[in-house]
């Protein structure tokens, strides 16, 4: 009986809204394998680079803030220590910069990602997190396994750590000190 309904159902042109079915249920499928596929890809983002909202708050902190009284681009050109980079905002704060401490915390960031220097061995995450470009978990990383195996003795030693981007090591290699 099953078959013969079946056999009616295939050759009656009323069934084919089955194939319209068919196709939507395969689409279905598709819809669902993309936050599959995104979810699949989040532990190597993590270990890749910072988070890109982060980022770009990061550049919109310091457009606005330091570019009331002077281009902006007046921090580019040569590399600072996160001390270094304290004591120029808080000199423009003794100028009359203001703004939120979340705003200066942003601009800090920025200020280290682009122009800073650290020295491995005594920074800590966050300022490594900025300065090595990576993410706050892998700068943790860096501390643990510092704490673990004592001080580096290169930057190279950086890619001993797990979850840590050779490339990246690589690019920032001038930024990464073993002395102050
Ligand atoms: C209220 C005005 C004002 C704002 C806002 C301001 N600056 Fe300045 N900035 C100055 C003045 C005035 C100078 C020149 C005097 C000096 O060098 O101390 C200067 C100079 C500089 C210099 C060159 C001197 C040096 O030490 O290398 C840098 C770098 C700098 N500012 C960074 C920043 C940063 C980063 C911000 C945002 C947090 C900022 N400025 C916001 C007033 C300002």
């Amino acid at each position: 009986m099953g078959n013969s309904w079946l056999m009616h159902c295939r050759s009656d042109t009323f069934c084919r809204p089955v194939v319209g079915r068919s196709f939507v249920s395969a689409f279905g499928l598709w819809l669902l394998a993309v936050p599959v596929t995104l979810f699949a890809d989040e532990p190597r983002a993590s270990s890749a680079g910072p988070d890109p909202a982060q980022l770009a708050a990061e550049l919109t902190a310091h457009v606005e803030i330091c570019s009331m009284c002077h281009d902006a681009n007046l921090v580019a050109g040569f590399l600072r220590t996160p001390a270094e980079w304290d004591e120029v905002v808080a000199r423009m704060q003794s100028y009359g910069t203001i703004a939120l401490p979340a705003q200066f915390s942003l601009v800090r960031n920025y200020l280290l990602r682009s122009f800073g220097r650290v020295n491995i061995n005594t920074a800590p995450a966050a300022d490594l997190a900025p300065v090595m470009d990576v993410q706050p978990e892998s700068a943790e990383a860096v501390v643990a396994y510092r704490k673990e195996h004592g001080d580096f003795k290169s930057p190279d030693d950086l890619k001993s750590v797990p979850g840590i981007d050779p490339a990246k090591i690589d690019q920032r290699k001038n930024r990464l000190v073993v002395t102050p």
